[in-house]
């Protein structure tokens, strides 16, 4: 074996063409998902005060919006619906003219060839903020899975192309799976958030979501923070349900569980680059204490080094641009 003065490990990193030359890890454009919060009206173009730079849009806003993230090259966008109306079974979800459902047909009719990936959840429907029905004060999960159900099969119907469960019920991607196909769309992909821990970084999406659970917490379905064994469970039940891509949520504080899902199991990884994650780069670029681009690309260059295939991403938009050819 080589030892020094023969190796020199700095031999190729002399020049940004050798460097390139051996590169192990690239993030690509086709990887990125875009998330976009959608809200009932016109004319709504709306920034989100936690998050610079990231909108809520009314369905009238979307082809405008679609038809720039598409000519980026950024095949998917993930879609997240704030209706004017809530009630304690998230009716608004699976309701045929739900803000979703209109979002799902502006954004097909526009740009057909865009993805759209739509959450399936029922927070930001109910009036108790919580992801399932609540009987006798905790989130009863066989009462939610017939409603995730719905909204699943209701999102394809208006023409989502992958239906993403990010609620973290037990059983929620076989009930989806069965009655899709019941419905006659068994080529319909379903992306599970199969790891989803109960994590303080999605604070900005609740504010931009208005999904804050009006009591308690998520702790009863999220993960705990602190389990990676649990997380590769939670990734195989998903699996033997019937996930076609699973999820890791958030990213950055959980790469190693990222690592561990790429080394078990050989499905499509993707991994959710949260709100909380996206905002704390913003604050410190913003104040000039950090450098936005080299930052963003260190990060998400980390994700897929930690094996995710696909990220979701509030940075998509930027990234593509900066990867312009
Ligand atoms: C809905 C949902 C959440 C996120 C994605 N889907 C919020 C939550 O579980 O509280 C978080 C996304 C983010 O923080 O960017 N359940």
């Amino acid at each position: 074996m080589a030892v020094f003065p023969q190796l020199r490990l700095r031999r190729l990193r002399r020049t940004e063409s050798l460097r390139a030359l051996v590169r192990e890890n690239r993030v690509d454009i086709d990887d990125l998902i875009y998330p976009l919060f959608v809200v009932e009206g016109e004319g709504v173009r709306q920034e989100i005060s936690s998050m610079p730079g990231i909108f809520r849009f009314s369905p009238d806003q979307l082809p405008q919006e679609a038809e720039e993230v598409a000519r980026l090259g950024i095949p998917a966008v993930i879609v997240f619906g704030i209706p004017e109306h809530k009630d304690e079974f998230g009716s608004a979800a699976y309701h045929p003219e739900g803000v979703v459902q209109q979002a799902i047909r502006t954004i097909k009719k526009s740009v057909p060839k865009l993805l759209v990936v739509t959450d399936v959840c029922l927070c930001e429907y109910t009036t108790h903020g919580h992801c399932g029905v609540v009987a006798n004060g905790d989130v009863d999960n066989d009462q939610t899975l017939p409603l995730l159900a719905k909204t699943a099969v209701s999102y394809v119907k208006a023409g989502a192309d992958i239906v993403a469960p990010s609620d973290m019920m037990d059983g929620r991607v076989k009930a989806i799976r069965v009655v899709l196909d019941e419905a006659g769309f068994e080529h319909i992909p379903i992306l599970a958030y199969a790891a989803k821990y109960a994590s303080a970084f999605y604070g900005p999406f609740r504010e931009a979501a208005e999904s804050t659970p009006q009591f308690g917490d998520r702790c009863s379905y999220q993960m705990d923070p602190p389990n990676l064994r649990e997380a590769l469970r939670e990734i195989e039940q998903d699996i033997n349900e019937g996930a076609d891509i699973i999820m890791v949520k958030p990213a950055l504080a959980y790469l190693d569980v990222i690592r561990r899902a790429r080394d078990t199991f050989n499905y499509p990884l993707a991994a959710y680059n949260v709100s909380g994650e996206y905002t704390m780069v913003k604050a410190a670029t913003q104040q000039g204490w950090l450098e936005e681009k080299r930052v963003v690309m260190e990060i998400l260059t980390s994700i897929k080094r930690a094996g995710a295939d696909i990220i979701i991403t509030y940075h998509a938009k930027d990234v593509a641009q900066w990867l312009q050819p």
